[in-house]
């Protein structure tokens, strides 16, 4: 056997297939382009998808590459085993329609046996159960032998996705030796136990599974194969596992390094050292190409990966976060085969920071809290905690459900997930009330839009305004009618209009359509999936009927508006990726005539000079008046021209590309201005955080720009003319108001000190002797309990032995306060017991300690009486 390493074993494999005239391209992006079964690309065959099923042409009907790929339906064993990964690579070789079997299996045979030089005597292969093709090919073509040829069935070999290309396959393994087996009889492939090892699957892809499970025949007999590049070069190093093999070696020592613990020693922190091991790779390809920690799909993955490896340097010792720096130690090993490490440096590392202490914030908080439950748990008795608490620590503290899980699990506990998932629809149900409330404007009536799937209509408006057309139809609450009449409301549809359908984020046009002998109002247009186009209107005078000749005529200076909006959207989306970086993209998008709203990823809040630049980059775009142009091309043309290309596009058809000079290119079906300068201006009025990883800016332009101006003006002159000063002082004039406010603060603070020193004389006044002791009660208005206080502290200090009583009476409460001076309370007196006796007269409550106390009272009324009991009490 050839020794080889990682990137050895990929240079041989990819020459290989070069040699065979295979195309050889680079990976594909981690994140799957037009498909919404897959989270991530688990598989060399995944992006290539549309080759297998013919719906797109390939390049070359025979491929290979080496595949990023990303798989987590194991994760929680990540670390627990030597075997278990997130982030691997996987070498593949694929036909699509050209050679089949016996090619795939001879091209097989002769890598494995005359490049990498693996003993023939080594191999062992498996095949699906009555796949008698591939013996054949196996025992007689090859000479494999009949026991090391193993028949296995659906669940081993026959590999498929959910849905997709899938056929029965054929897989190679290597016989480690009998020093790594079980020494059972039964031993081969198959077995548990780790002496045969899988290195490459063959897979016979002749068939597309579609969403009801049906197995559909391909045109096309495809090959799709895949190596996971990290266990090939285990067994050619003779490494154990994967983790030792050299490349991954080096990144456990970058681990220890960072803990100061080292691997191999104790089972609890080899666990650890591999799940950041593992974690760190995933982590860094998955920011690489794009993905941003979030609650929801993929960008939930990146984070429960952040989070997880975070806690296990946790475990590890390690203070605050370090993955941020870890990840430059990924880049600096892979950036030779994935360059595009090293452009997103900057990015990879921020993300990973942002994430990192986000977590490391409330998980100590969250910690905290799950650690009373489980002493709560535990000391009822139970080992289940309940889904409630566990949802709490997840919707107040972040604390992910998976996270909870683990940790329960090394406490030999578990939590109740029913429960918590009904918790959590609970929530989703009320958030999507709450939406609703809002309403969103979209044509929801699924069902009804499916009436008008007969109707072919076409769009005109990018180029026309008003022109004449037919009614194609008319549509009264539902009901398919032949004419409508003054005063009702309902729906038409045209063979051609210039009225633009909500969608794409931009509102419907709004406008007239008329006729010989009626006139109605076009009150909103929408579109349906299949682009039929349906105009809400109201009939003004006389009667629309089926099959008569109709004017349409768009609102334009509403259109203009809605236009400029559009425009700057994409102007703004350009700035928000030269000032964030790359990875902004797209969320969501608003279009409305008097404003935009735009959502996009991007991991923390905008600073304000950046926000400022955003702004002034789009104005100045505006000011150098770029031409505005359209072009009509395939998807794949627009993408080789660089266009951005922000939803899932389907493969094939056209596309249109909305072009603003060389500063903007994205792919949109909306109506824009042709030129930038006829935006006017460009205002944005908020940014905001509207989920985690999104953030949203809303922005004016053109006429409502106008408007923000005379309003914000309007506030200055009226602001001006309250301060009594011209616009140009008006700034002064407020900060030295504001320094007159807080001198005449001070001033008025002085006089209360003063007026309290002589109000406190006039209270000594009232003194009189009961008992032999200096007695004195008073009622002041309007003090709050401090004032209060403060005053009878001031009687107090000018009164060498006594008790005092003092009273604050306002519009519906009193308020009491009673000092007892040291001498006294030797004696016995105390304030607390006094002033129970005396707020209980006013029907209040109090209480306090023997030299001070203070209390409520409810009856005002009674406030005298109440300090009349004080000299009875004495
Ligand atoms: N699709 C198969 C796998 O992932 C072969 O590439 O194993």
């Amino acid at each position: 056997m050839k020794k080889l390493g990682l990137h050895e074993v990929k240079k041989e494999f990819l020459d290989f297939f070069k040699e065979k005239d295979h195309l050889v391209e680079k990976s594909f992006s981690l994140v799957p382009k037009n498909d919404k079964s897959l989270l991530l690309i688990n598989a060399g065959m995944a992006p290539l998808k549309p080759y297998f099923t013919g719906e797109v042409e390939p390049p070359r009907r025979r491929m290979a590459t080496c595949q990023k790929c990303v798989r987590t339906g194991d994760i929680e064993n990540v670390g627990k085993t030597d075997r278990h990964a997130t982030f691997f690579e996987m070498l593949g070789n694929f036909s699509f329609g050209d050679y089949f079997k016996e090619e795939a299996i001879e091209f097989a045979w002769e890598f494995m046996t005359e490049r990498l030089e693996v003993p023939k005597d080594k191999i062992w292969v498996t095949i699906f159960e009555d796949d008698d093709e591939s013996f054949k090919i196996w025992n007689e073509k090859i000479g494999i032998e009949d026991k090391k040829i193993v028949r296995l069935g659906k669940e081993d070999n026959f590999w498929e996705l959910e849905v997709g290309p899938c056929g029965p396959c054929s897989e190679i393994y290597i016989d480690r030796g009998e020093k790594h087996g079980c020494g059972k009889e039964t031993c081969k492939p198959g077995c548990e136990c780790d002496r045969y090892v899988e290195v490459w699957n063959l897979v016979f892809s002749q068939f597309d599974k579609d969403e009801n499970g049906n197995y559909n025949n391909l045109t096309n007999k495809n090959i799709d194969t895949g190596m996971g590049l990290e266990r090939m070069a285990a067994v050619l190093e003779g490494a154990d596992n994967i983790f030792e093999v050299g490349e991954i070696k080096k990144v456990i020592s970058e681990v220890e390094r960072t803990t100061g613990i080292s691997y191999g020693k104790d089972k609890k922190t080899d666990e650890s050292i591999r799940v950041v091991t593992d974690h760190i790779r995933a982590m860094t390809f998955l920011i690489s190409d794009g993905v941003l920690p979030s609650n929801e799909g993929r960008g939930y993955v990146l984070r429960r990966l952040i989070r997880r490896a975070a806690r296990h340097g946790k475990l590890l010792g390690i203070e605050g976060a370090f993955l941020s720096e870890l990840s430059s130690f990924i880049i600096k090993l892979w950036s030779e085969d994935y360059p595009e490490l090293r452009e997103n440096e900057v990015k990879i590392k921020k993300v990973i920071k942002v994430e990192e202490e986000k977590f490391q914030e409330t998980i100590d908080q969250g910690i905290n809290i799950l650690d009373a439950y489980i002493k709560e748990t535990k000391e009822k008795g139970e080992v289940v905690l309940s889904g409630d608490k566990a949802f709490k620590l997840y919707d107040t503290y972040g604390f992910p459900l998976d996270l909870t899980r683990e940790i329960l699990e090394e406490k030999n506990l578990k939590v109740d997930e029913n429960e918590f998932n009904i918790e959590m629809e609970e929530q989703r149900n009320r958030a999507r009330k709450a939406r609703e409330g809002v309403g969103n404007g979209a044509w929801s009536k699924d069902d009804f839009s499916h009436r008008f799937k007969s109707f072919n209509t076409t769009f005109r408006g990018y180029e026309d305004i008003k022109l004449s057309s037919e009614v194609l139809g008319i549509f009264l609450e539902d009901e398919k009618v032949s004419k409508i009449s003054e005063g009702e409301e309902g729906i038409i549809l045209l063979n051609e209009t210039p009225f633009y359908g909500e969608g794409g984020g931009q509102v419907g046009d709004t406008g007239t359509i008329k006729g010989d002998n009626f006139e109605a109002l076009v009150l909103d247009t929408k579109k349906t999936k299949d682009n039929v186009i349906f105009h809400f209107v109201k009939v003004l005078s006389g009667e629309i009927e089926d099959g008569k000749e109709a004017v349409s005529q768009v609102d334009i200076s509403r259109r203009n508006d809605i236009a400029r909006n559009h425009s700057a959207t994409h102007l703004l989306h350009k700035a928000l990726k030269d000032v964030l970086g790359d990875h902004v993209n797209q969320a969501g998008s608003i279009v409305l005539p008097n404003r935009l709203r735009f959502d996009f990823t991007h991991f923390e809040g905008i600073n304000e000079n950046d926000l400022a630049k955003i702004e002034q980059i789009v104005n100045e775009k505006i000011l150098e008046q770029l031409e505005v142009s359209t072009i009509e091309t395939t998807l794949e043309e627009a993408k080789k021209m660089g266009a951005t290309a922000l939803f899932d596009e389907k493969y094939g058809g056209k596309v249109r590309v909305v072009k603003m000079d060389d500063y903007s290119m994205e792919l949109c079906g909306g109506t824009h201005i042709d030129n930038t300068g006829k935006i006017g201006l460009f205002k944005i009025l908020s940014e905001s955080g509207i989920a985690s990883g999104v953030r949203r800016i809303e922005a004016i332009t053109g006429r409502a720009v106008y408007g923000y101006l005379l309003e914000t003006e309007g506030q200055i002159d009226c602001v001006s003319k309250v301060l009594k000063t011209n616009r140009k002082d008006v700034v002064e004039k407020a900060k030295d108001l504001t320094e007159e406010l807080k001198e005449k603060e001070k001033e008025i603070e002085s006089y209360k000190g003063k007026m309290a020193s002589s109000l406190a004389d006039e209270i000594i006044n009232e003194k009189r002797v009961i008992n032999g002791i200096n007695v004195v009660t008073y009622s002041v208005q309007n003090m709050d309990m401090n004032e209060l206080r403060n005053l009878g502290d001031e009687v107090k200090n000018s009164l060498e032995s006594g008790i005092i009583v003092l009273a604050s009476v306002s519009d519906d409460k009193v308020s009491f306060v009673t000092m007892v001076t040291k001498d006294l309370v030797d004696s016995g007196y105390h304030a607390g017991k006094i002033i129970k006796e005396v707020s209980a007269v006013t029907g209040g409550k109090g209480g306090g300690r023997p030299d001070m106390a203070q209390a409520g009272g409810k009856d005002p009324k009674k406030v005298n009486e109440a300090l009349e009991l004080v000299d009875k009490l004495i």
